[in-house]
């Protein structure tokens, strides 16, 4: 297969970096086509440590075309900060590997401002627990046509006009909240002080993309978030403000659907979820302890503790389908060693009714209870098993039963955090 999406199919945090690094190595060109730096995508390389959140995560490999896409929203201090930190590790970047859509919409400091007043001033109930960094806002002012973009810091007179309109909507809304009206001077020197970095990677994205995939090159497109925090088919409100699932790839960099010729969805064998919103298969005891504990559940860029809890199936099922996954890349399984007994969540209980799906209405969600399935656990570890036979019999049964209750196969099963640990089943972009 020629071009690949890699999607987040629970609440994001399922271990997309070191799957995006493994099958970046067969691409020629890796793709960001929504979000933005509240991804924290975390690469192991011989043991080296590279955190990124902008960055597309094939920049760690050389000779590779890195692409941010129109559907990201940028933060042009942060991705500069960014791109020092990687130098700095040995890593070279360029503009021969690395561009920025010129329709990319920035992310102004207004925005993280925004942002986190509002979360101050939500009550219980309408905070979101976003990662405070402005993406909400950022995409709030691309729908509605006053974002400054990669291409207007090209052009003074455009500069200061977006400059402005931005200012027009934004003044109200920070005296609404208690902030200072912005510094129309100090935010058009900080965009020109920039301007030049930015302006070096700028290109027309789409084009080069559909002439690359015209020679048939290979395109990575690489998620971030998960389904379940998208806009549309997330747990609204409690979502991120992009569209996560697949189909955004095509429109977040400007290439046609039928160029997308398989999605792979990344599952954790267990769920876990950063900020508010309904949980049905949440665990407030010592198993959700056990696996927070295990797995390291800690945000990456926030450094939150993450809610856990067991695998849930409705979830993941309808996720594959609204992304249409081909397979699923499984990770963390060697999380659940040890657990006498493992639960899966198969439906909920409404109201006394049996549901195969999440209902849409927040208050239903809210009191939907899982009905679990219980499995036999194992006592060995699986942590590093590069085959199926290094694996307890318990254990791949354990994924048998996920493949058949999402109804999608796994491709991938990653069983550390190392790219070498990987049980290969289908190459996504074998043909
Ligand atoms: P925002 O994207 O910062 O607006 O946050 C909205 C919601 O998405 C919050 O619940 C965040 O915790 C969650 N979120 C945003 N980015 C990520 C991510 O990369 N991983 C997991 N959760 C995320």
């Amino acid at each position: 297969m020629a071009n690949v999406v890699v999607v987040g199919a629970q609440w994001g945090d399922e271990g997309k970096g070191k799957i995006v690094d493994w099958l970046s190595e067969r691409a020629d060109v890796i793709a960001r086509f929504q979000g933005g730096h509240n991804a924290g995508h975390t690469l192991v390389i011989d043991g080296k440590v590279y955190k990124l959140n902008a960055l597309p995560s094939g920049v760690v490999r050389g000779g590779k075309l890195s692409v941010i896409g129109n559907g990201v929203v940028l933060d042009p201090w942060h991705l500069l900060g960014e791109i020092e930190t990687i130098r700095a590790q040995g890593v070279e970047i360029s503009p021969d590997v690395l561009m920025i859509a010129e329709n990319t919409p920035l992310i102004l400091p207004i925005h993280g401002e925004l942002d986190r007043a509002r979360e101050e001033a939500a009550s219980k109930g309408t905070k979101i627990g976003t990662t405070g960094r402005g993406i909400g806002p950022a995409y709030e002012d691309k729908v509605g046509r006053r974002s400054v973009r990669v291409a207007d810091l090209a052009d003074e007179a455009t500069l200061e006009a977006r400059v402005d309109r931005a200012l027009q909507h934004h003044d109200p809304l920070r005296r609404g909240l208690g902030i200072e009206p912005i510094d129309r001077d100090e935010l058009l020197a900080k965009l020109r002080a920039i301007a030049p970095g930015i302006l070096a990677y700028a290109a027309p994205v789409w084009k080069v993309l559909n002439e690359k995939r015209k020679a048939g090159k290979r395109i990575l497109f690489e998620g971030a978030q998960g389904a379940l925090l998208d806009i549309d088919f997330g747990t609204y409100p409690f979502v991120t403000s992009s569209n996560v699932i697949a189909g955004q790839a095509a429109t977040g960099v400007g290439i046609g659907p039928g160029s997308i010729d398989y999605v792979l969805g990344i599952v954790k064998a267990y769920t876990t979820r950063v900020g508010e919103g309904p949980f049905p298969a949440e665990l407030e005891d010592e198993d959700g302890q056990r696996l927070g504990e295990r797995g390291h559940e800690f945000g990456t860029v926030t450094g939150r503790k993450r809610r856990c809890g067991w695998f849930d199936a409705v979830l993941v099922r309808q996720t594959c389908a609204t992304s249409g996954m081909n397979g699923i890349a499984f990770t963390k399984l060697d999380v659940l060693d040890g657990f006498e007994t493992l639960k899966i969540c198969v439906a909920y209980d409404l109201d006394g009714e049996r549901l195969e799906y999440l209902p849409t209405a927040a208050d239903s969600q809210a009191r939907c209870t899982p009905i679990y399935e219980e499995m036999p656990g194992w006592s060995q570890s699986t942590e590093g098993a590069r085959s199926w036979a290094d694996l307890p019999a318990e254990a791949i049964k354990y994924v048998r039963r996920v493949e058949e209750l999402i109804d999608c196969p796994v491709a991938l099963l990653s069983t550390s955090p190392e790219r070498e640990d990987t049980i290969l089943v289908t190459d996504p972009f074998a043909d």
